[in-house]
């Protein structure tokens, strides 16, 4: 399969950034820039202003997806939010394993890989997020490490719900920071990821499954990116706050 017939996907990763107010400014910014996208648009947005994301892109093109969710159904678990409550307002999609997850919430291999099996069983879609800091990759170990990461985030998940996985490959050194991957070294990391794909499932998820690159994805670079062999996507941070930036970004994935 070629890397056109895999689905395009553009997401916004919002962050702990925009009050439901400014949530339906950026939206109502974004929506007829985005209007006619030849791929996937999906905003993941705070939890608080799922409601309002909701509302405003119904009947759009552009989906909605949360930013991480729990594994339980329900209990006492105070400040956590289920994949049932998600799917119960309809949220079609959720970012699991962030690297900002694994950093500063204590989330493991293990724990995503729990987040994930609750979200599918839900019925949502996962964008789960793989990546190695600046001390693993001077040491050379991103291969082997992203790989396993890869591995234990679909421990246990099924062939058929591989079409509901989107993996984001994320070098902790590029988030935020301004330092783009290279479109060479995106590409070797999103195809180390298809290769454990293709050791997992076989060839036809391999070749069918969307691997996104985050990291200071921009309108300026998104193009070389969005070009590379391996590369279907993107997961946006700063640029998904600003309607034109993000749309350009969108623009770019369209025409790949
Ligand atoms: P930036 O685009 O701000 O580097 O963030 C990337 C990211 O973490 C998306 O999930």
């Amino acid at each position: 399969m070629k890397k056109s017939c895999r689905r395009a996907i553009i997401a916004g990763n919002w962050k702990m950034n925009k009050t439901p107010k400014e949530a339906e400014e950026l939206i109502r910014g974004i929506l007829p820039l985005v209007k006619d996208a030849d791929c996937e648009v999906i905003c993941c947005v705070p939890y608080v202003d799922l409601p309002v994301a909701l509302q405003l892109t119904n009947g759009s093109n552009v989906k909605v997806g949360s930013e991480n969710c729990h594994w339980e159904k329900s209990g006492a678990y105070t400040g956590e939010i289920s994949a049932d409550m998600l799917a119960s307002m309809e949220v079609p999609y959720v970012i699991i394993g962030h690297s900002e997850r694994r950093t500063y919430f204590g989330e493991t291999d293990v724990t995503v890989n729990k987040r994930i099996r609750a979200a599918l069983d839900a019925g949502l879609s996962v964008i789960v997020c793989v990546g190695e800091s600046l001390e693993q990759r001077e040491q050379g170990i991103t291969s082997e490490l992203v790989s396993m990461q890869t591995k234990i985030a679909l421990n246990g998940v099924s062939e058929e719900e591989m079409k509901r996985m989107i993996i984001a490959y994320e070098p902790l050194w590029a988030i935020g920071t301004g330092k783009t991957a290279t479109s060479e070294q995106a590409n070797e990391v999103c195809s180390v990821i298809r290769n454990t794909l293709k050791s997992l499932y076989g060839e036809k998820v391999s070749e069918g499954t969307t691997i996104q690159y985050g990291g200071s994805m921009k309108a300026k670079n998104a193009a070389e990116l969005l070009a590379q062999p391996d590369v279907d996507g993107g997961l946006i941070g700063g640029a998904s706050l600003k309607p034109d930036d993000f749309a350009a970004i969108v623009d770019a994935a369209s025409k790949g």
